[in-house]
């Protein structure tokens, strides 16, 4: 990557402007993503395969867009990038809602673009991710006719912003080819044990709904025809500053085999 000094200044004055980012990238020439958590130091955790080359890779939640960049560096023919068109599209509540959509049309296309879209376009443009493209859509909405067949589905720290998150992987197995693989990553608040544990965690301004215990995950998967491989895995994501601690459960999956 060789940026001239201009090109550097007018990326750094780029990654400025947006307020909100999830993930901490380093887009090279010194240039880094102000995210709060850095996923790269931890990305052998995730399990992703070494090699997509030539697969067709779905990104459930991108957010800023480091796990979509990173399958299309490990060979992915085409990354779909799924993330709602706009804040207001969350599973808000009622009352959270009606509190958003009394701004005006500026402010939530404004907010719409600063948190929704800037950062992710940016990341995907800057470290030249061709085969990465956005779907912009609720997770419910994803079927064989609006996004087509996946050979990989990665689902990191996301289901706890859906209220219902059978229906979510409900719908991301609908597009998983019968070859095809799963990873679903969730933050582990239950214990591990044999219990399949949820608890519900929703508030009036959250879009947080339901923490899982990992034998639950394991066990909705199961319900959703999808078979859980023997390979799963605990750890503590950290953010940048070290300041919080996300104990998180990853697990891989693939559809039932008959
Ligand atoms: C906590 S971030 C996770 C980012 C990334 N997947 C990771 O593991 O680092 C959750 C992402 O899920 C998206 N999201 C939340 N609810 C969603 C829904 N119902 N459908 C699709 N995406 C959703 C949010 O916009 C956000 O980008």
């Amino acid at each position: 990557m060789s940026r001239s000094s201009e090109q550097i200044e007018a990326l750094k004055k780029r990654v400025a402007k947006v307020t909100s980012w999830y993930h901490a990238i380093d887009l090279g020439d010194g240039v880094m993503t102000p995210g709060v958590f850095q996923v790269k130091s931890f990305l052998p955790e995730y399990g992703i395969p070494d090699q997509l080359d030539g697969q067709r890779v779905l990104d459930v939640g991108a957010s800023s867009g480091f796990f979509a960049c990173e399958m299309d560096r490990r060979g992915a023919a085409e990354v779909v990038a799924l993330d709602l068109p706009g804040w207001g599209d969350h599973d808000w509540t009622p009352r959270y809602r009606a509190d958003f959509e009394s701004k005006s049309a500026e402010e939530r296309a404004y907010i719409d673009d600063i948190t929704m879209r800037a950062g992710f376009d940016l990341v995907v443009e800057s470290m030249g991710c061709k085969n990465v493209r956005k779907h912009e859509a609720q997770i419910y909405e994803l079927s064989p006719e609006t996004v087509g067949m996946f050979d990989y589905v990665f689902c990191g720290s996301m289901l706890m912003h859906v209220r219902d998150p059978i229906l979510g992987i409900q719908a991301m197995r609908s597009v998983l080819k019968p070859t095809g693989r799963m990873t679903v990553t969730i933050a582990m608040t239950l214990p591990d044990t044999d219990d399949s544990l949820a608890r519900f965690v929703g508030d009036w301004d959250q879009c947080n709904w339901w923490q899982m215990s990992p034998r639950c995950l394991d066990r909705i998967l199961k319900c959703c025809d999808l078979e859980v491989l023997d390979e799963r895995n605990t750890f503590t994501l950290t953010n940048v500053d070290g300041s919080f601690q996300d104990p998180t459960y990853v697990v891989h999956a693939r559809p039932r085999q008959r």
